[in-house]
């Protein structure tokens, strides 16, 4: 069985999200929604997951929202590290480290993003730039993160329609495999139903993480059936 992951991003309302959830069973593979918050009320019947949370436990952080929080809104899961948060709020590896730690404690599932952007794979840092924002985790995750995955994610294949190639995909999760010790590693970027089960076939590959047609209910039944 593969774990496949819906990022929503910032999309969708509450019509859309009962059409996903319905979309998301029956499947043979572990399915995970990450909707916006405001709709995880709206996303029923389903494992769901949060697209990131606070690096704070609690307090004068307006319009943050603590790891505990989501583990009572529902989630199971939490997206961290993501390129999109890495870029446009500025995360550093140090304060992904603090989220983890955090999210960890309030016993959440951590999904955490890694990969290079397109200059970095283009001078053949892809490698270098991994291991790296993998610095932090010890080789033998604790058992206190048990429920820890990471997903590879080339930052010049999301939302491009470009992919590495299978072998490249394969040679990065490997990769990644000797950096992290018994892990779960998902591939992000462009899939769609066109290529999920070449994807999946991959044996390195334990699952997906979807963005744009993870919000397109058609496209994300075939997905879940895959
Ligand atoms: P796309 O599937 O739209 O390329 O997005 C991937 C992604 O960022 C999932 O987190």
């Amino acid at each position: 069985m593969k774990t496949i992951v819906a990022n929503w991003k910032m999309n969708g309302g509450h019509v859309l999200a009962h059409a996903l959830a319905a979309a998301s069973t029956p499947s043979k593979h572990k399915i995970i929604l990450c909707p916006p918050l405001t709709l995880l009320s709206h996303t029923k019947g389903v494992t769901l997951g949060a697209q990131d949370c606070s690096a704070e436990h609690k307090g004068a952080y307006t319009g943050d929202v603590s790891a505990a929080m989501l583990k009572e809104a529902g989630c199971e899961w939490v997206i961290l590290g993501h390129s999109e948060r890495r870029q446009h709020h500025q995360e550093t590896d140090a304060l992904i480290q603090r989220k983890l730690d955090i999210a960890s404690a309030s016993h959440l599932g951590i999904i955490l993003c890694v990969g290079e952007s397109l200059a970095e794979h283009e001078a053949g840092k892809a490698e270098d730039i991994v291991k790296k924002q993998l610095s932090f985790l010890p080789r033998h995750l604790p058992p206190t993160m048990r429920h820890f995955m990471i997903a590879y994610e080339p930052v010049w294949a999301i939302g491009t329609g470009l992919t590495p190639t299978n072998e490249q995909i394969d040679t990065m999760h490997q990769f990644i495999k000797a950096q992290v010790a018994d892990v779960k590693v998902l591939y992000g970027g462009s899939v769609k139903p066109e290529n999920i089960q070449e994807i999946l076939a991959i044996p390195s590959v334990d699952g997906a993480l979807v963005g744009g047609a993870s919000i397109d209910p058609s496209a994300w039944k075939k997905i879940v059936q895959s």
